[in-house]
Parts: C-alpha cells; structure tokens; sequence
C-alpha cells in the first residue's frame, strides 16, 4: 500500500487483437444446417474470427493486445504492476496470465486470470481500479480475451453460430481523483441459473479403482439460448438504472452504450428499454460475433481508432453472461494520451 488518499482511475490505452481466419455465415451454413438470413436475422451477426493453427491459444491473442496497448503509449511493459487477464478458455487451468507477463517482458508484473465468463472484463476492469483507487498499484493492464472456438460443440447449430476469438486489453493508470474516470459500477450474480449457459464438467460413471476418486473432463458449451436473452433483457436495463441513478444520472447523460456483443437483439432491446437513441450503441458484433470476455474492449478499441468517443462522454458499460452474473461500469471518457 503506497499511499493513503483515494486515487482516481484513468483508461490510458486500448488494444486488441482478432485471428486472421474469418468464417461467414454462409460458410457455416455447409457446417451445420442454418443459413446467412436465419443468423443474422436473430442474432445480427454476420462472420466471426477462428483461431487457427496448431499450438495457438488464447496467450497469442492476448500478447498481440497487450503490445498494441502498451505501443500506443509507448510503456515500457515493466512499468505494468498488474495484469489481470479475463478469460474462460485459459489453456491452463492453473491460469494463462503469467504466460502473458514472461512474454510481454513485464517482469515487474504480478499476473492472475479472472473467471467470469462474458462478465469478465467489466469485473476485470473494476477489479483492477480497485487496485489502483488504494494506491496499491499505478499501472494495470487488463485484457479480455477467449477462444471460445476451442470449446463450441461444432454439430449445435444454436451455438456455433454465436461465438468468435478475440481479445481486448486496456491499460489503466492512477491519477488524481479530480480526474477519475470510473465513476460507479453495479454488479450481480444469480447462481440459480447457472445451468442455463455453461462449459460443464462432468465426471466419469467408475471411480478409481482404489482411491473412490471421480474424474472427468469438459464438456462444450450449452446454452437455453430462450433463458439468457430472456434474462439478459430484463436484468441489463435494471443494472444500468441502479448504477445511474446512485450518480444521480440518468440514460439522458449517456452518450455511449457499450454493451456485452452478444446479440444486436439483445443491444436493440436493452436501448429501447431505457429510450436510448440506437445511433448511441457502440456494436461491433456483425463482424466478430460473441467474443466474451473479449467483446467490451475490442469494441471500445475499434470505437476510439474511428473517434466516436469525446472527451468527458458519458460510456455506460454492461457485461453480462454465465454465471449468471452482469454488471454495469460508467465511465466519464477523457482523451487518451497517445504518444
Ligand atoms: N439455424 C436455423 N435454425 C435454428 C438455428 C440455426 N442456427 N438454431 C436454432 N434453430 C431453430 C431451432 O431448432 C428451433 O426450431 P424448431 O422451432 O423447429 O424447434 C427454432 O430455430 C427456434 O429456436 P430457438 O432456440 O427458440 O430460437 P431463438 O429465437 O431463441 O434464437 C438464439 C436462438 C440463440 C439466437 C437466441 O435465443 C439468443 O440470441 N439467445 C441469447 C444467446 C446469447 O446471447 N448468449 C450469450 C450470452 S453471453
């Protein structure tokens, strides 16, 4: 603990990585038996990225995220005191975050991943301001990244269709609370429907001869595709509310809407609960589909290379996904300080 007095938060920077191969719709349509009007009709996505190639795994995405940060900036990664990476498809379940740090050389780093699904990086991001608003760190770098293709049954056309590969990475810095950029945050989880989205462990049906010791393996993806739309367009827009109205805001104040890019349904629906102008949606989906813990930061990444966020704009950010859990962040936008 370095200092005493509460810290401001600043976003400094944004990077993001996706894979090289693309798979449109049409091209799953020989996969499985759907088509490019069904899918895009339901879900507004149109291709999304695969990571391809032997030996690839979610640490080459993330690497790629990280540098792009850290590049525009021009850090130095041993200036990074933290990573914090959200994933749910590490390639080691004891984490893949120190991999990142050996890699990136930011040998002054403490790594850990941080499991919440689609969630992950709004509870990363929050996580990781935690850290710096007590003084115990000044530059953390927090990236979202999956591979859920690892994981997607590849015969369950109300899956496959759905997911992509990314990552996203944001630096975060101290600064004096003046300036604090992460003005609220609201978070939740109900584990009762945890069954409704999830990569599932199941064990084998004999024990270990001696031992009684079940073992197992993972299974891909099921998902009520019904129940989490359901539950994510009544649960965001409530989330959202809360977290406004404890900043006595209220959507009026909101410039952008970056949501989870789950579904342009999802990101339709939750805007036109709260009478948000639909050209305020920050949405990426159609290109990438639902990258999880990666979506929120790529799209924010690829919204400030096209300039669409000012300075002192009102972001509101909500994840949302397996647990259930979901959450909102709002965020008062100041410039990046690009090199
Ligand atoms: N192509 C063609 N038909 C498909 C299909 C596909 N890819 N996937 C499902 N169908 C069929 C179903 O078999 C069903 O056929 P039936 O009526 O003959 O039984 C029909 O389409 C309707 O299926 P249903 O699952 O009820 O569709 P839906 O309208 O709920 O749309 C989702 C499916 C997945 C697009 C939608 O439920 C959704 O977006 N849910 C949220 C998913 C999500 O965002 N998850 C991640 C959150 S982090």
């Amino acid at each position: 603990m370095k200092s005493s007095t509460k810290q401001g938060v600043k976003i400094l920077s944004t990077g993001s990585a996706v894979p090289h191969m693309s798979l449109n719709n049409n091209q799953i349509s020989d996969i499985v038996e759907t088509s490019d009007d069904w899918i895009s009709t339901r879900t507004g996505i149109k291709e999304r990225r695969l990571l391809t190639g032997e030996q690839k795994s979610i640490i080459d995405l993330a690497i790629v995220a990280s540098r792009n940060a850290l590049d525009k900036i021009s850090m130095n990664p041993s200036e990074i005191d933290l990573i914090l990476l959200a994933t749910s498809t590490p390639n080691d379940l004891f984490g893949s975050a120190s991999q990142i740090q050996y890699k990136i050389g930011a040998i002054n780093a403490v790594a850990f991943d941080l499991t919440a699904a689609c969630s992950g990086f709004v509870l990363g991001l929050v996580t990781a301001s935690q850290f710096i608003q007590t003084g115990s760190y000044n530059n953390i770098l927090v990236i979202g990244a999956d591979v859920l293709s690892k994981w997607v049954d590849w015969s369950d056309r109300g899956t496959c269709i759905l997911f992509g590969d990314a990552a996203g990475a944001v630096i975060l810095q101290s600064c004096p609370y003046v300036d604090n950029s992460i003005l609220n945050f609201q978070f939740n989880t109900d584990g009762t429907y945890a069954s409704h989205l999830s990569i599932p462990y199941k064990e084998s049906h004999q024990p270990h001869v001696l031992l009684n010791i079940y073992q197992g393996s993972f299974h891909p993806i099921y998902m009520n595709g019904r129940e989490v739309y359901k539950f994510a367009v009544s649960q965001v827009p409530l989330s959202i509310v809360k977290c406004l109205n404890a900043l006595n805001m209220s959507t009026d104040d909101i410039n952008w809407l970056l949501l989870h890019q789950a579904n342009e349904r999802i990101l339709n629906a939750v805007a036109d609960k709260l009478s948000i102008d639909n050209h305020k949606i920050i949405a990426n989906l159609s290109k990438y589909g639902n990258t999880s813990a990666a979506s929120i930061p790529l799209a924010l990444d690829e919204a400030l290379e096209e300039k669409k966020i000012s300075d002192n704009d009102i972001v509101v950010i909500a994840g949302f996904g397996a647990g259930l859990t979901w959450g909102t962040i709002v965020v008062r936008w100041k410039e990046l300080q690009l090199a």
